[in-house]
Order: structure tokens, then C-alpha cells, then sequence
């Protein structure tokens, strides 16, 4: 068989590699991508997206249980997983075939197969087995994403193969609710399910090893969500370390020292590790870091032609930081003069209520050696929040940095704060002054306006 030559092959077809093959095939470059499971990779199938499905089943169930305090009665409203489960399954489905024909529209070959480098050609270019076809590529983009990370846990692996410990794609096939869930991480992905089946009424435990939920998110935003959902009848346990899985529970150490807490599942949201073993990386050199691929600010790596998009790079963990990684990497294979800014890049927690932030914390500039000015405005401020909202504890922080004059962090919880933090990123982004975005008009009534009253509080 002829070996294919190609101008870009890319390495994963979840969104950074397949919008990078869309982009390379409209700059006039002929692309193929090799993908080993499903197009859409971990966004379309077993993360951003079927979460997404699921958790607004779980938004609609508490509309419903709870409409009686607006007025709206619905009796006997009971929830049915399997249903939802398969509504997600819909959802996912029809979001993956347009993405099989967006590659077909713009004539990107598409491989299902698993993607290993050979090593480079006497000519100079790159070749690639998928599955037993030969290709040959003039560049190489590595778009394989990540995988779970595996805490070092005397008997997590057993629970994982024998179902009893679920990663993100099994807890998202579920055909019955657990009769209880322990979440081991308290990060994004954990409080995203905890969300989720605590909404629908299973026992949640979150067992967080350092003493802050969700990373570097705002902790006054960490309290709130604590705050809602001990309310809720979820347990955080903070400080805690995880030292054994067992059978049907897992031990746990913290400052009380040591507690077996039995559970229906458990749910490991560890973190996730850049997925490059078995690439055959070494073949061509490629330089890592810890496991990631290093890159520059043009997605290139250490080896000429050969760029590095999305998860793998471990740079920011988010699908739509790989979108435009895939961006600016065919735009440096085009000549195109573009270069990668993670400064902007907003980032969302979907619980209830929504957590969105861009940019600095308070403690994060303070820790850079910033002199900042922090306000928070409480989403009651807005008429919309309060029409909307009973009891609500959301608020907005803006984080300005006064040498430079300039917004460098906007921190939401609140509904629609995912919506919302487009905007705020918008801001920091053009870096326009106070008194120029104290010009900009917000729709009426908007829970976006609380923004505004934080920029006249500056
Ligand atoms: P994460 O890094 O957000 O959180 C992991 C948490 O687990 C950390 O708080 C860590 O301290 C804790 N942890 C680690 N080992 C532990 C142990 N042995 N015992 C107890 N706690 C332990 O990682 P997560 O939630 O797994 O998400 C992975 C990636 O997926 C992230 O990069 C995230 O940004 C991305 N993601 C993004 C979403 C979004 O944008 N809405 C949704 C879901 C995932």
C-alpha cells in the first residue's frame, strides 16, 4: 500500500486535535487525524459535555421539587437515571457525528486507530503507524489529552478493575444511583458529580487532601459552595488523607485521625496526567516535563515541526485552551504571526451555584507582589438574581491592580456566572482602563450588572 504523505498529522482527535485539523485543512493543508477510541475525545464524551447533560437533569429536578416556594406546584416528581443516562448518550452522540462531519466537510482524514511515532524519515519527515497503516506527515501534532491520575492507594486499582472505584467515564454510565459516593479530590470534576448526585439524592462525601477545596479558586467562593451544600446534606472531610480502599469502604487519616468510611462508590478526581506513554515520543526526542510535553508560546516543542495542543502539554487542563492552542500552533505552521496567552483564560466550576473566575485572585497577585484593590459586590445587587433567586449567597470579586492601573482578576459564584465570565475575560484581555470600561453598558436586568457595580467601586 502507498504510504500517505500528509502536511499535518495530529495525534487525538478530542478538541484540540481535531480543531487543529480543521484549521490546518482551511489554511490549505492536507490533515489527518488518528484517533484510538472516539472522535471528541475525553470534552465530547466522557467529560465537559455529558456532565453538562447530566447536570441540568439534576438543575431541572430541584426546579421541580422545589417550585412550591415560587408558587409552581409539581407533585410526585421523581427522577429516572437510566433516562437521563440516556438522553446524555443522545446528546453525546449527535455532538460527535458533527464533529465526524466537520472533518469530512473540510477533507481531514480520519483514522480510528492507535497513533504511534515510528521515528523520522530519511527526507526529513515524520512517520506515524495507525493501527497497521503507514502514514508519513510533514509535521506532527500531539493532541492525546489526559488521563486519570492514580494516587500511590493500597487497593484502588483493585476497586477500579472490579467497578467498585469509578473514573470519570465509568461514574457517567451508572445504570442505577449509587446508595452512597465518596469523591477522592475536591477539584473540579469532584464537585462537579458531588453536584450532581447529591442533587439527585445519594449521601455524598468529598475527602479533600489539602485544606481548601477546588485549587486556586477564590476561598471566600470555596466557603460559599461548602457553605450550600453541607446545607444540602453533603460531608466535606479537608486535610484527609486517603490511605486504603477496601472493599466496600476507604480510610481516610486526618487531624482526628484515622476513620473507614463505608460507600457505594467511590469516584477518583485525583487530577488527571498528560496521556503521552506509549507515543514512542523518545523515537523523535521530544523533550518532557514531569510527563508533558514542553511547548513554547507557539504550541512548538523542542523538535522543528513537531507542536504539542491541549491536555498533554499540562499547561491548563481546560478544552477550550486547547481550541486555541490548536489555533495558534497552524497559525505558526502557516506563518501567520500569533502567539499563546494563558493570562485570560477563564475557567468554570458547573455546580449550583456556578463558579467562574478569570485571572488573579487576591492572594495570587498579593503572592506575585502586587499592591491590588479587591471588591465584592453580592449578586443581590442585581434585580434578575433577586427575581430569581431565594436565599442566594452569590457576589462577584474584582481584583485591580493599582500600579498598573489595570482589572486583573473577576471571581464569580453565582447563576450565569458561566455565562458571564466571558465578558470579565474580555476585559482582561484588551486590558482597557477603568474609565473606559466604566463606559461599557450591561443589558438590563443582567446578573452581569453586578460587574459593573464593582468597576464603580474601584
Ligand atoms: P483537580 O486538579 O481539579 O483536583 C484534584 C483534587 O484532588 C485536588 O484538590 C487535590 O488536592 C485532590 N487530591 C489529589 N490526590 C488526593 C488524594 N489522594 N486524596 C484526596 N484528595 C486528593 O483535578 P480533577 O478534578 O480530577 O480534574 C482534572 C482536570 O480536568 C482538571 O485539570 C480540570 O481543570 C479538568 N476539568 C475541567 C472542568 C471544567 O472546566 N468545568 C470539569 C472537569 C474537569
Amino acid at each position: 500500500m502507498p504510504v500517505q504523505l500528509y502536511d499535518v498529522i495530529v495525534l487525538g482527535g478530542g478538541p484540540g486535535g481535531y480543531l487543529c485539523a480543521e484549521r490546518a485543512a482551511q489554511g490549505g493543508l492536507k490533515a489527518a487525524v488518528v484517533e484510538q477510541r472516539w472522535m471528541g475525545g475525553t470534552c465530547l464524551n466522557e467529560g465537559c459535555i455529558p456532565t453538562k447533560s447530566l447536570l441540568y437533569c439534576a438543575k431541572q429536578y430541584a426546579a421541580a421539587k422545589h417550585g412550591a416556594d415560587y408558587g409552581v406546584r409539581a407533585d410526585h416528581v421523581s427522577y429516572d437515571h437510566a433516562r437521563v443516562v440516556a438522553r446524555k448518550d443522545q446528546v453525546v452522540r449527535t455532538l460527535v457525528s458533527g464533529v465526524k462531519g466537520t472533518m469530512k466537510t473540510h477533507g481531514v482524514q480520519v483514522y480510528m486507530a492507535r497513533a504511534t511515532v515510528e521515528g523520522r524519515n530519511p527526507d526529513g519527515t515524520f512517520a506515524v503507524l495507525a493501527g497497521e497503516e503507514r502514514l508519513t506527515g510533514r509535521r506532527l501534532v500531539i493532541a492525546t489529552g489526559s488521563v486519570p491520575a492514580l494516587p500511590p492507594v493500597p487497593g484502588l486499582q483493585a476497586g477500579l478493575e472490579r467497578g467498585f472505584v469509578l473514573t470519570n467515564r465509568e461514574i457517567l454510565d451508572l445504570k442505577a444511583l449509587p446508595a452512597s459516593l465518596v469523591c477522592i479530590g475536591g477539584g473540579v470534576i469532584g464537585l462537579e458529580m458531588a453536584c450532581y448526585f447529591a442533587g439527585v439524592g445519594v449521601p455524598v462525601t468529598v475527602l479533600e487532601m489539602l485544606p481548601k477545596l477546588a485549587g486556586a479558586t477564590d476561598p471566600e467562593i470555596c466557603d460559599v459552595l461548602m457553605r450550600t451544600y453541607e446545607k444540602e446534606g453533603m460531608t466535606f472531610q479537608l486535610g484527609a488523607k486517603l490511605l486504603e480502599v477496601g472493599t466496600d469502604s476507604v480510610t481516610y487519616e486526618d487531624a482526628g485521625g484515622r476513620h473507614t468510611l463505608p460507600c457505594g462508590k467511590v469516584l477518583l478526581s485525583a487530577g488527571r496526567r498528560p496521556n503521552v506513554q506509549g507515543l514512542n515520543l523518545e523515537a523523535l526526542g521530544v523533550q518532557l516535563d514531569r510527563g508533558a510535553v514542553v511547548t513554547d508560546r507557539h504550541l512548538c516543542t523542542n523538535v522543528p515541526g513537531v507542536y504539542a495542543v491541549g491536555d498533554c502539554n499540562g499547561k491548563l487542563m481546560l478544552a477550550h485552551t486547547a481550541y486555541r492552542e490548536a489555533e495558534v500552533a497552524v497559525n505558526h505552521m502557516l506563518g501567520i504571526k500569533d502567539e499563546m496567552r494563558y493570562e485570560a483564560i477563564p475557567s468554570v466550576i458547573y455546580t449550583t451555584p456556578e463558579v467562574a473566575s478569570v485571572g488573579e485572585t487576591q492572594q495570587s497577585a498579593e503572592a506575585k507582589g502586587m499592591r491590588v484593590k479587591t471588591v465584592k459586590v453580592p449578586m443581590q445587587y442585581s434585580g434578575r438574581y433577586v427575581a430569581e433567586t431565594m436565599n442566594g449567597s452569590g457576589f462577584c470579586k474584582l481584583v485591580y491592580d493599582l500600579d498598573r492601573s489595570r482589572l486583573v482578576g473577576v471571581h464569580l459564584v453565582g447563576s450565569y456566572a458561566s455565562e458571564m465570565i466571558c465578558g470579565a475575560a474580555l476585559m482582561l484581555e484588551t486590558e482597557l482602563p477603568l474609565n473606559q470600561l466604566k463606559k461599557l453598558v450591561f443589558p438590563h436586568p443582567t446578573v452581569s450588572e453586578v460587574i459593573r457595580e464593582g468597576l464603580f467601586m474601584l
